[in-house]
């Protein structure tokens, strides 16, 4: 028997009421809160709220705790870099830490030639500065993205999200010159063809019907993705999709630029997503799960399309300290405790897990994902496929109240990213009970 979760009393207790009073009152209203869950300390797989429930956690603070809560090498490189120096802007000074750890991502980022690396301070910059770094480097300015992606809020990175009207409405002038192209989602092809008969027409579409009719591949600078798309829906494409695009790209001469802020840093079981389809990209954005919870964006590219002079980008906090030596630690604990094997072992055991379930249920639609990214997309039902959004944050809530903290996508795809440390009697915990969720929301009108 699992001694985790432990429900102490019905979330929310008293104490998550009276501080979500409290945020209602002083915190801005534009975040979305699943439910109220309120934390007060977090270990390992492990999160407690302030009343004392502890929860299974499967989204990993929305991927970004990889190597569990607080890890105890994590935590120890942020204390000591404490009492060394906390700040002194890399933007005008040197110091090693960012040096180390500009290393440490040329040696695990795809390709073998020589990497540079620009610091900011979240996933939205990440994006800003390949965007930027794109346009500099080949002097263009189109750009190709994705509907239903995710890169961020800020104005340039906006300009690409994609996956839901309230991001954009009332933004709007955004940044010009991006074109939304439909992505390889088979569950739910946008041109209603079926995988593999559809011969990947959603690559060939790009270039017959967006690049030979209106985006002159002249003006182009790159094409912006998700390997797997994560706010969207945990949406994995097809095995010669990325080669084929890239091979697009490689047609008309248009960088890849590769966002892998949610899907990097051994979510898959690889450090990059984008190794499944064994392409190396010519810009790869990183975020989230670098520095296990410290704001961190890393722009990674090829050391000759990097090649802007002095002033032309940069952050004040961009690579501080705190936030390289957590991100250097939580590297060399993915490698010495073999968390990519464990990603892949643990996750190819939900996913069988899930798929099992999908045969037996009514409303789950599509099981999908590599290593511990997985969705599980709930529908009405499986004929008419209608995302069953309301019965996916039921489940979530239901979840929730019985100890597992887990979150949506897309419109109704439940994601399962656990820390990639879970062990299987936990895994199963967690299963068990999302599980049960979905088969009694299945039962309900
Ligand atoms: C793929 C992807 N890119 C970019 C971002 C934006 O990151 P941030 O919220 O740190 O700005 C996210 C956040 O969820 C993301 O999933």
């Amino acid at each position: 028997m699992s001694v985790y979760p432990k429900i102490v009393v019905s979330p929310p207790g008293p104490k998550a009421r009276e501080l979500v009073k409290k945020d209602e009152q002083f915190i801005s209203p534009s975040y979305v809160r699943y439910y109220p869950l309120v934390i007060e300390s977090a270990n390992d797989c492990i999160v407690k709220d302030v009343d004392g429930n502890e929860y299974i956690d499967l989204n990993s603070g929305i991927a970004c705790m990889n190597v569990g809560h607080n890890h105890p090498r994590v935590v120890e490189a942020i204390k000591s870099q404490c009492d060394r120096f906390l700040h002194y802007s890399n933007t005008d000074f040197y110091y090693k830490e960012v040096i180390n750890l500009a290393e440490k991502l040329a040696e695990i980022t795809p390709g073998d030639f020589e990497k540079k690396t620009y610091f900011g301070n979240s996933g939205t910059e990440a994006v800003e500065a390949a965007v930027k770094l794109a346009k500099w480097h080949t002097r263009k300015q189109l750009f190709i993205g994705f509907i239903s992606a995710f890169h961020g809020r800020t104005v340039g990175a906006l300009s690409f999200t994609a996956s839901k009207p309230t991001q954009r409405r009332h933004f709007f002038p955004l940044m010009p010159g991006v074109a939304h192209v439909p992505y390889a989602y088979c569950y739910r092809c946008p041109f209603k063809l079926t995988y593999p008969e559809c011969h990947y027409w959603c690559v060939d579409f790009i270039d017959e019907f967006v690049l030979q009719k209106y985006m002159p591949p002249e003006d182009v600078a790159a094409i912006l993705f998700e390997p797997i798309q994560g706010e969207g829906g945990y949406v994995v494409p097809p095995p010669e999709y990325f080669p084929r695009l890239k091979k697009l790209a490689d047609k008309y001469g248009l960088l890849l630029i590769d966002d892998e802020v949610q899907s990097g840093i051994g979510r898959t079981g690889k450090w990059f997503a984008i190794e499944h389809w064994n392409v190396e990209p010519d810009i790869i954005c990183s975020s989230k799960a670098l520095a296990s919870g410290l704001p961190i964006g890393a722009t990674i590219a090829k050391a000759k399309i990097m090649d802007w002079p002095g002033g032309s980008h940069a952050s004040t906090f961009g690579g501080n300290p705190l936030s390289c030596v957590a991100a250097a630690a939580v590297i060399e604990t993915i490698k010495e405790e073999k968390l990519l094997d464990n990603a892949s072992k643990q996750g190819a055991y939900a996913l069988k897990r899930l798929r099992e379930l999908k045969e037996r249920s009514d409303i789950v639609g599509d099981v999908r994902g590599k290593g511990l990214m997985i969705g599980v997309e709930l529908v009405e039902d499986k004929e008419s496929k209608k995302p069953a959004v309301q019965k996916a944050v039921r489940v979530i809530t239901r979840a929730w109240k019985r100890g597992v903290a887990i979150v949506t996508c897309g419109a109704s795809t439940i994601r399962i990213a656990p820390p990639l440390t879970i062990q299987g009697e936990m895994l199963d915990a967690a299963l068990d009970i999302v599980e049960d969720a979905i088969d009694e929301v299945a039962k309900e009108a």
